[in-house]
């Protein structure tokens, strides 16, 4: 008889081997054993020896009777095969299909609606549910982040876990919280296992961020981590090149530019936490952005850090 405590022991080793291995959420009810499954019916190759002849009058005329199938006559000409299986559409229809649907949304809940119904991005499959945004949907700060992670696509809110925890810790320090800020991501879904999003999930989503930043209209954003900075401010270098510097994102339908700071990804400091330093730096560059911008009131008493030191004194980079 099977040791149980043994069985379990391979059962959540295997487990542990799943996350590992990237495949940390379940997509169906009952496992399936895919070395099981019938093989799929391969296609069928027209062999010389079942070609048919060729009739007499398509012999003298070197053409076929029917143009599709030669010596077929008039049986109906079958729909060209395509190698792709029919369920899938081009990348052009459904990068046509997320700028129709983004561009018809006049609010942001509106925007939530389209991305509901919209099947064009493959981590829709995998993630538990839509991240869309949080925060306020008037204000005039955007935080842009890269992607939900796990407690994000459970609670169907960006910024929730603990890279959430130490994004709020540093608003907190500038003076803001979230009902002074609109948080949303580059992609709506999670990528599974938290992988690097691929540039086509990128791309389809992005039609809906752009709606999101015409819709608010906001006067600055704050761009975490090397994705969303490059993706928005279309940079090739590295974040820790691109943080710290001011520069515009600009929308294909606004009018002026907005201005953006990239800065450090609040996950890539909790592992780095020497780091943190740097993004205080692009804190207080925010701040003063946001006084200046009449976003905020002179504050009579200089912020805290979030990890409640000194903050180190700016240097020339
Ligand atoms: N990291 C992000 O970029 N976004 C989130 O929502 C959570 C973690």
């Amino acid at each position: 008889m099977a040791n149980p405590a043994s069985s379990q022991a391979e059962a959540l080793a295997a487990l542990q081997w799943l996350i590992e291995a990237g495949a940390d959420e379940a997509v169906g009810e009952a496992a399936l054993d895919r070395t099981q499954l019938p093989e799929p019916p391969r296609p069928r190759q027209a062999s010389a020896a079942a070609k048919p002849r060729a009739t007499k009058a398509e012999a003298a005329s070197g053409q076929p009777a029917s143009p599709g199938l030669p010596g077929l006559g008039d049986a109906p000409a079958a729909p060209p095969r395509s190698r792709r299986p029919t369920n899938l559409t081009p990348a052009s229809e459904t990068q046509a299909d997320a700028q129709r649907l983004a561009l018809a949304a006049t609010s942001i809940e509106e925007i939530r609606q389209a991305l509901e119904g919209f099947d064009g991005c493959p981590l829709k499959a995998t993630a538990t549910q839509l991240c869309l945004y949080d925060g306020n949907p008037d204000a005039k700060i955007m935080i842009i982040g890269e992607a939900p992670g796990g407690q994000e696509d459970r609670q169907g809110k960006p910024f929730v876990g603990p890279a959430g925890q130490l994004l709020d810790r540093m608003l907190t320090a500038i003076g803001l919280d979230r009902s002074q800020v609109f948080i949303t991501n580059l992609l709506f879904w999670r990528p599974p296992g938290n992988r690097n999003p691929t540039p086509a999930e990128i791309a389809v989503c992005l039609p809906f961020l752009e709606r999101q930043v015409e819709l608010l209209e906001p006067k600055l954003l704050l761009l975490t981590g090397g994705m969303s900075a490059k993706t928005l401010l279309n940079r090739s270098q590295g974040i820790l090149k691109l943080r710290g510097r001011w520069d515009d994102y600009r929308h294909p339908r606004l009018d002026d530019p907005i201005p953006a700071l990239p800065t450090l990804h609040p996950a890539y400091l909790l592992r780095q936490p020497a780091q943190k330093r740097e993004a205080w730096r692009d804190l207080l560059a925010f701040r003063e952005a946001m006084t200046r911008a009449g976003l905020t009131p002179e504050p009579s008493e200089p912020p805290e850090s979030p990890e409640s030191q000194d903050p180190p004194e700016p240097k020339e980079p």
